[in-house]
């Protein structure tokens, strides 16, 4: 071989890089990667919490679930406590983490012209918070979100990994059943053909968790998954009610009808315990009353389980149960 040659073949061999080794057997390619998580909005209508908003947000903070595929929508209005203030923090702290943060605080007024009292769910109040969720609804369907998440301000998502484990029952709504007292909890099991609640025989073996699974109810409430991309869902409205509605101006019922007219199964959850909420109080409760309400609530949850700590992005120190709480509890 011509020596030129020789040397021009040697630097080839040198400088074209050979194909790596194995490229062109199968262990060389990369393994698919996996799926993105889906896009959740979670919608937050909030009135009067500031009690249990660090607790309720500490849950939101620690739902294992990418937070950069979660779009938080917040409302606040008729406010007389420090609820705007808490949530105006955590969004602050909190935005950069999220996909997406929308904040819609109402100052003023502090009440609504036809209510009693803070706890008093007048007609007013119950199609502002209509309304609102309609909304939330809205903005998740613009944006293309797969799943919408409501939860009401003081439900204590304790289970962390509620979303995926919601998620992967596949239902167009579907809730997880919230421990509380006594035996209420956030399904029924019967209904009345007047839309009321309507007690059955098969409500306590699931709320005792004696029968287990995910069970079709006729109502679910306060928190609950709806998956946006089953057809059936678009349908699904909080607000205005139903065209054929005519049972009672009740946020829950409104939208149990229009799942009804669409069509779409209500599914409550109870393999696990998912959560703890308290009982709602009464129109002529105070929000005292509920503050304290709300710290029983959170000493029975922690008698039996570890503690609950509130959001870390948060300055304001909230109420903590103490011994004398407990000993009220234990009297
Ligand atoms: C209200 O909340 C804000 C934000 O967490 C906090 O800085 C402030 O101290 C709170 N005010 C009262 C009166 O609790
Ligand atoms: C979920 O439900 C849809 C129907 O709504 C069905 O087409 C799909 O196969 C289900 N997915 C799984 C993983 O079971």
């Amino acid at each position: 071989m011509h020596r030129a040659t020789l040397l021009l073949s040697t630097l080839l061999t040198l400088l074209v890089p050979r194909p790596a080794r194995g490229y062109f057997t199968e262990e060389r390619w990369s393994p698919e990667s996996p799926l993105l998580a889906p896009r959740v909005l979670v919608a937050l209508v909030c009135r009067n919490s500031a009690h249990s908003l660090p607790y309720f947000l500490g849950g939101i903070d620690r739902l294992n679930y990418p937070k950069d595929r979660i779009a938080v929508w917040v409302a606040t209005d008729h406010n007389i406590d420090n609820t705007t203030a808490i949530l105006r923090e955590w969004l602050i702290q909190v935005q950069s983490l999220y996909h997406y943060v929308e904040w819609r605080p109402q100052e003023e007024p502090s009440a609504y012209e036809d209510e009693t009292g803070p706890k008093h769910w007048s007609n007013l109040r119950y199609e502002h918070v209509m309304k609102l969720r309609q909304a939330a609804l809205e903005a998740a369907r613009d944006m293309w979100a797969d799943y919408f998440l409501l939860a009401d301000c003081d439900n204590l998502l304790t289970d962390r990994d509620v979303l995926w484990k919601l998620i992967e029952e596949n239902k167009t709504i579907v809730a997880p059943m919230l421990e509380s007292r006594a035996a209420y909890s956030n399904f029924w099991c019967g209904m009345t053909s007047q839309g009321y609640y309507k007690r059955t025989p098969a409500y306590m073996p699931m709320r005792r968790q004696e029968r287990r699974g995910c069970f079709a109810v006729p109502m679910v409430h306060s928190t609950f998954l709806l998956d946006l991309r089953k057809e059936a869902s678009r349908q699904l409205a909080f607000y205005p009610p139903h065209p054929d509605y005519s049972w009672a101006f009740d946020d829950v019922i409104v939208f149990a009808f229009s799942a009804r007219m669409a069509d779409v199964q209500m599914f409550l959850c109870n393999r696990e315990t998912y959560g703890s909420f308290p009982v709602p109080l009464r129109a002529h409760n105070t929000l005292q009353d509920e503050a304290d309400s709300f710290l029983h609530s959170l000493l029975e949850y922690m008698v039996r389980n570890p503690p609950l700590e509130p959001s870390v992005h948060l300055t304001t120190t909230p109420k903590q149960p103490d011994k004398m709480g407990f000993d009220e509890v234990s009297v």
